[in-house]
């Protein structure tokens, strides 16, 4: 898709509630996404958006549940903290300096951040290139926390998830502000959480770093974490009023997806019970 694109609205859906979609300026358009209408594998009418939000803290397995949960239910899965690593992936990769925000936000904009929807899980690219390679990588991880407090590129990615949301309608979106801020009409929204302890062993055992960080260092690397991301201004990580908070530490990632799948069976067909 040329920059000069609007966003495609899809024509088979309508909302099911108000699901926020933004006009957004053709930069931010999901370039390469055509309009997708999934099957859902749920009994709800064709031309009803599903939008599913799963926010919390690092080491809930956020990722692995969200797609896996989008798997079963025949979503489309995004994964927005790709787009803040990218962000910081190119931060490192140019040598912008932590003080250049403006040369950061219009290097970012002028790489057009955007999903490979062939992929599955979904590739991301920069400048038409894949970085999925880059942005697990320590030094993007070590960095990504700060550029996630940057509130003009916070405004791009949101406005980019919102245009995705209106392109992917049937979509399990995972981050820290994808029920407070981005969808917050939001079909159902989950918030994963656990104690940092439990989170910095499945961080340690998921990236095989038994041999190099001790338990008690990558607890306080969360910690560290948690507070950056909770406290900054724009799209703090909170839990939604509105939302259903699981604690990940009662559960394997099994039970945790077999509990978002039938919390979210039973919401659809609430909601399209009552309509
Ligand atoms: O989920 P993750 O570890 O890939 O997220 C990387 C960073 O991006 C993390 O510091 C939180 C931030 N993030 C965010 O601020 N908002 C999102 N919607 C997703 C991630």
């Amino acid at each position: 898709m040329s920059s000069t694109q609007t966003p495609v609205e899809p024509a088979c859906v309508s909302p099911l509630k108000s699901v926020t979609h933004s006009t957004a300026p053709s930069s931010i358009i999901e370039s390469k996404a055509q309009p997708i209408c999934k099957p859902l594998g749920i009994e709800v009418p064709e031309y009803h958006p599903v939008i599913i939000t799963i926010d919390g803290p690092a080491g809930t397995g956020k990722s692995t549940v969200a797609r896996q949960l989008a798997a079963r239910l025949g979503l489309d899965f995004l994964d927005t903290g790709a787009m803040y690593r990218a962000a910081a992936a190119i931060m490192i990769d140019r040598k912008i300096p932590e003080d250049d925000i403006g040369e950061l936000v219009s290097t970012v904009l002028g790489a057009d951040l955007h999903f490979d929807w062939q992929e599955d899980p979904p590739t991301i690219l920069a400048w038409d290139h894949p970085i999925d390679h880059r942005i697990r990588h320590e030094d993007v991880t070590g960095l990504v926390s700060f550029v996630a407090t940057i509130g003009e590129l916070r405004h791009h990615m949101v406005r980019k998830q919102r245009v995705i949301g209106a392109q992917h309608p049937r979509l399990v979106t995972e981050g820290r502000d994808q029920g407070s801020v981005v969808f917050p009409d939001a079909a159902i929204k989950f918030y994963l959480d656990a104690d940092p302890e439990v989170r910095a062993q499945r961080r340690i055992a998921q990236l095989g770093l038994e041999e190099s960080v001790g338990l008690e260092e990558m607890c306080q690397r969360i910690i560290k974490r948690d507070k950056t991301d909770s406290s900054r201004t724009d799209g703090p990580l909170v839990c939604p009023d509105d939302a259903i908070r699981i604690d990940t530490a009662q559960h394997d990632l099994q039970g945790v997806v077999d509990l978002l799948e039938k919390l979210t069976r039973e919401r659809i067909s609430r909601l399209i019970g009552t309509e």
